[in-house]
């Protein structure tokens, strides 16, 4: 799909059907996402992919509920990793660089499945002790983002935007 395609198609999807994400399209997504800039080069995060249903559905719970988690056959959890950034670039890199590397990698991978015929929808609200605790508990790695992917039972009208005016500021 071209670019421009993908970025006017993509919408969130909550609501998907059962049937797998084949192994290679869940490659494909992943080493797009690795194509993804960071400060430094860095990548300072990791991915978690979580497949396993008890798995999902933990992380749906962990989620306030959001049971579209525990549906969607994959589950990337992105974490930030601020002791790799901070060892650069100190405390901005560790505050700052760590969170935008994993932010920037998850846009990339919502775009790839779109991308890649799929649905995704970025969850934001978790508790993010639980959800790290469901991964494994990954020494120094902060859950920043799940992103929830699979096949969409679903069709979707574009969300509404702010007025471009509104959020832009030329300071010619
Ligand atoms: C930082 C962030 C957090 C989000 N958290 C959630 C969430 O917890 N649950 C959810 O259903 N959608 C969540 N979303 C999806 C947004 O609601 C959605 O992107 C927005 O309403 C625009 O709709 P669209 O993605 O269809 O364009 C989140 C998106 C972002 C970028």
């Amino acid at each position: 799909m071209e670019f421009f395609d993908v970025v006017q198609s993509r919408h969130s999807i909550r609501s998907f059907v059962d049937k797998p994400v084949e192994p290679e399209k869940l490659h494909q997504l992943l080493e797009t996402t690795n194509r993804a800039p960071s400060g430094g080069n860095l990548q300072a995060y990791e991915i978690f992919v979580v497949r396993n249903p008890e798995r999902r559905a933990a992380l749906a719970r962990a989620s306030l509920g959001q049971a579209y988690v525990a549906s969607a056959p994959v589950a990337l959890v992105f974490c930030a990793d601020p002791s790799r950034s901070a060892t650069r670039y100190g405390d901005r890199g560790g505050r700052l660089y760590a969170i935008q590397d994993a932010t920037i990698a998850c846009t990339y991978a919502m775009l790839a499945a779109t991308a890649l015929g799929m649905a995704s929808v970025w969850i934001g609200a978790f508790s993010d002790q639980q959800v790290w605790q469901i991964i494994g508990s990954p020494e120094g790695l902060e859950p920043i983002a799940i992103l929830s992917v699979g096949y969409a039972a679903e069709q979707r009208e574009p969300s509404r935007r702010r007025a471009l005016d509104s959020i832009t500021h030329y300071l010619d």
